[in-house]
């Protein structure tokens, strides 16, 4: 077939053949079909949504487009957790031990941050030793030992969906539901896992800014990934304030850390306690998501989910001590605390604001080739409802330059909103589809 003909159905708006879409994902990969050809198809795509039986079959074409990791010799349930990413998102890092310590396998692919949202991978760099380039056969020993075991991205996985993502990023195709869902779950499918849990944030921080698109994104998700056999559920969390009271890759960790370590975190332990009940619900290991958050609660107490996060940084390479003892994670050679101007209820912090804000503050990377200063940041004092009065701790910024500092407080100031009278915050976990 001619990628005339496949450019015509699309243009055209007819449907795609699987040999179509597996004759498109191969010609991606091996470069017979040329970067301006897929960017065609690609806006006919965009302009002519796919179909979710196209979209699965797209799915399963770029899951197979390379290698694929076979868990099938590790304890069941084998679980991947995904978050669409936003400002202050560290809840992976939690998580996993959690569900780990719960019984769960996990093996899990994390990307690098580019723009507001940090990735995963970035804030576990921030622990000295901590490794992350491991061959297949390596994740899979780990995760059979220990529960978990995670890399960074390789190429060799679901390459077509690396063509494909550059390709739509140069074409403002992006934002297509059917592309994204076919992206994101392809790389799932490639990882071999049965059961996937996503988290799609939606608001100023995050990817989805509206709730009405997010809900579409996220009932796509759960459409597709059940019509190319993986069990899933997703959440629509909120994404309008930063995460937690933590920004920044060594802050974020000590936020993650504390929280197993049985602190209370506010919203940041919350989430991970609703999300890990979803999960544990997914998996089958128990009847409800009530009875999920209990056994995560217990994993947090009794010192379990501890346990298993420094068995997990151990077995990557890095020092487990870093779990209990901050000082020896990167910190920022400034810092500088801002005090309330005002008193009253905090009411929001724009999440989109505070992701630049750590940003310009060696936190994230504005072009991909940026180093990071791994313990830049922020950490506030307060979350959205809490009472403050003026002149108490507001924020305390982390840089490695005074300038940094100085450039980005007004903005940081003019983020915070206060009210007068005490406020309810927007609800965390918004729905569970
Ligand atoms: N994340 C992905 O992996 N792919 C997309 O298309 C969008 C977000």
């Amino acid at each position: 077939m001619s990628i005339h003909t496949l450019l015509q159905t699309r243009r055209d708006g007819r449907t795609h053949s699987r040999e179509e879409i597996e004759e498109l994902v191969r010609g991606a990969v091996d470069g017979t079909i040329k970067d301006y050809q897929l960017s065609a198809w690609l806006m006919a795509a965009y302009l002519n949504p796919l179909s979710p039986e196209e979209t699965a079959l797209l799915t399963v074409a770029m899951a197979n487009s390379g290698e694929t990791l076979d868990l099938s010799s590790l304890p069941k349930p084998r679980l991947d957790k995904h978050s669409t990413g936003g400002v202050g998102d560290k809840t992976s890092i939690a998580l996993l031990p959690i569900l780990a310590s719960c019984g769960v396998t996990i093996v899990k692919m994390s990307g690098r941050g580019l723009g507001i949202t940090g990735g995963t991978i970035d804030k576990l760099s921030a622990i000295p030793g901590f490794r992350l380039d491991f061959s297949p056969d390596q994740l899979i020993e780990q995760a059979g030992r220990i529960g978990i075991a995670l890399s960074g991205q390789t190429p060799l996985l679901a390459p077509a969906d690396k063509v494909l993502y550059a390709l739509r990023d140069a074409t403002e195709t992006v934002e297509s539901i059917p592309l994204i869902v076919s992206s994101i779950l392809s790389k799932k499918m490639a990882v071999g896992a049965d059961t996937i849990v996503l988290d799609v944030k939606c608001g100023s921080g995050a990817f989805m800014k509206d709730i009405d698109d997010a809900r579409r994104l996220a009932q796509e998700l759960r459409r597709i990934a059940s019509l190319v056999g993986l069990r899933s559920r997703i959440a629509l969390s909120d994404m309008s304030v930063p995460l937690g009271k933590k920004v920044g890759n060594s802050l974020e960790l000590q936020e993650a850390f504390d929280t197993l370590c049985g602190a209370d975190t506010g919203r940041f332990r919350q989430l991970c306690i609703r999300l890990s009940g979803m999960a544990l619900e997914a998996c089958e290991l128990v009847c409800s998501r009530s009875e999920g958050e209990k056994m995560a609660l217990d994993a947090i107490e009794s010192g379990k989910a501890r346990q298993k996060a420094e068995q997990w940084i151990e077995a990557q390479g890095g020092n487990p001590a870093v779990v209990r003892n901050f000082a020896l994670l990167p910190r920022s050679k400034y810092e500088k605390t801002i005090r309330s101007p005002h008193s009253g209820w905090i009411q929001s912090i724009d999440a989109q604001t505070i992701g630049e804000v750590a940003i310009d503050l060696g936190a994230g990377r504005k072009v991909k080739e940026d180093l990071l200063d791994l313990g830049a940041g922020l950490v506030f004092a307060v979350e959205p409802g809490d009472r403050i009065r003026q002149g108490e701790p507001l924020v305390t910024l982390y840089a490695d330059s005074e300038s940094k500092i100085a450039g980005v407080e007004e903005r940081l100031i003019e983020a915070i909103r206060f009210s007068e009278t005490p406020i309810t915050p927007n609800p965390l976990l918004i729905d569970v589809i």
